[in-house]
């Protein structure tokens, strides 16, 4: 009886085998990158998701059409509403992504993406991968960079999440061994972990940050977390002026919310469940993961969305006019400093922190107690038009210093 189990979990396991033996044969083929400036146009595909994404991303994108309306006018930004991605239509084609809307995904340069829908087992939906998920590992989207800011507490920090690999690659490919046994996988490689801590170094040297905290579990965790923490080890040798430290998950979910300790942190760089873990803990810091936009950046393609799901609750409750849209506006911020927009980004991240951290005129509290959505991005658009908006920025930040 064992034997035959043993068989057949043998089996699986050997065409999970040669699927990831694969994926680290393409991994080390150097692939095409996309450069901004050369592109006569540059295409941003949106799709609005789920529950509160069908209102808060079209805040957002309603953000990006008025400080882009020169060049959408001019045709170097063109933008592609992509209709498809929404739990309905992926529920009836029983796919993550309908192969028709990975083409639309696929057309554009970056995108934008509201929350979306991931069926859990039981609930009314079939269980179909999650649409993030399956859209990090259809672009190679490799990077997860998720920034929280305190301005108040000294706290400025860039989290760099791997984003392919770890126990997401194979999460729907753990299997059922026996009646009793369950098994699921956790995946790391040579590659995938060099990119990743590559670009939390190279970020930190291009911005003058002189340490970087890697974060593992590589204690218990031998194997995959050791060779994470081993090729940082490798790398930081080729950076000499960064310290390069390794601290495991669960003694940095308590330093963050150690305010003697906490500043003193700025680039993070962590396989990829620990990250989904600790940037919510962190956005939570900065005001709720409502505040929070995150960036998943591949060499070709790019996508932007909040860090957050689609608050299914907030809809039923009829609360989702009053969400909170400054997760996919920080978002389109940062999808503009992606695609060279640095300065037009840096005014919509002022006027964020004008409204939500230092003016404070106007609050979103996700219900009836503060202001819809659309009455805080009205709030925004006369920040954004504000010809004083850098000199009260810069007032307001002196004043901490
Ligand atoms: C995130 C989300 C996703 C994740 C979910 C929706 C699959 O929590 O982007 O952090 O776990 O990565
Ligand atoms: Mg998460």
């Amino acid at each position: 009886m064992s034997k035959k189990i043993i068989e057949k979990a043998k089996e699986k396991f050997e065409a999970i085998l040669t699927e990831q033996l694969g994926r680290v044969e393409a991994l080390k083929k150097s692939c095409e990158k996309t450069d901004f400036t050369l592109l006569d146009q540059i295409k941003i595909g949106v799709c609005w998701g789920d529950g509160i994404g069908k209102i808060i991303s079209k805040h957002a994108q309603s953000v990006l059409e008025y400080v882009l309306k020169d060049e959408v006018a001019s045709g170097k930004i063109k933008f592609k509403d992509i209709a498809g991605l929404t739990i309905e239509n992926r529920a009836k084609q029983k796919k993550a992504i309908p192969d028709d809307v990975l083409e639309e995904i696929k057309s554009c340069h970056v995108i934008l993406k509201g929350p979306t829908t991931t069926p859990q087992t039981g609930d009314e939906w079939p269980n179909i991968e999650s649409a993030n998920v399956a859209m990090r590992r259809s672009l190679d989207l490799y990077a997860n960079v998720r920034p929280v800011k305190i301005p108040q507490e000294g706290i400025d920090w860039c989290f760099f999440r791997e984003n392919t690999e770890g126990e997401y690659v194979l999460g729907s490919k753990g299997f059922d061994v026996s009646d009793d046994l369950s098994i699921d996988f956790k995946v790391i490689t040579e590659q995938g972990s060099e990119r990743i801590i590559r670009m939390a170094l190279e970020y930190a040297k291009n911005n003058d940050i002189d340490r970087v905290t890697v974060i593992t579990k590589s204690n218990v965790v031998k194997t995959t977390d050791g060779r994470f923490s081993k090729v940082a080890k490798r790398l930081a040798k080729e950076y000499p002026g960064i310290k390069v430290d390794e601290w495991y998950i669960d003694i940095m979910t308590a330093k963050l919310i150690d305010p003697a300790r906490r500043q003193e942190f700025k680039v993070m760089v962590m396989p990829n469940l620990y990250g989904d873990i600790l940037t919510d803990e962190a956005a939570q810091m900065q005001g709720g993961v409502g505040t929070a936009g995150s960036a998943n950046i591949g060499d070709k393609w790019s996508m932007f969305e909040a860090i957050h799901g689609s608050a299914p609750r907030m809809v039923k409750e009829g609360r989702d006019i009053y969400a909170d849209p400054c997760s996919m506006i920080r978002a389109s911020a940062m999808l503009l400093r992606h695609i060279g927009r640095q300065k037009i980004a840096e005014k919509i991240e002022m006027a964020l922190e004008m409204c939500g951290q230092f003016e404070k005129k106007m609050v979103i509290t996700g219900r009836d107690t503060g202001v819809t959505g659309e009455e805080y991005c009205k709030y925004l658009f006369s920040w954004i038009d504000n010809p004083e908006l850098k000199v009260c920025w810069e007032s307001e930040v002196n004043k901490l210093n």
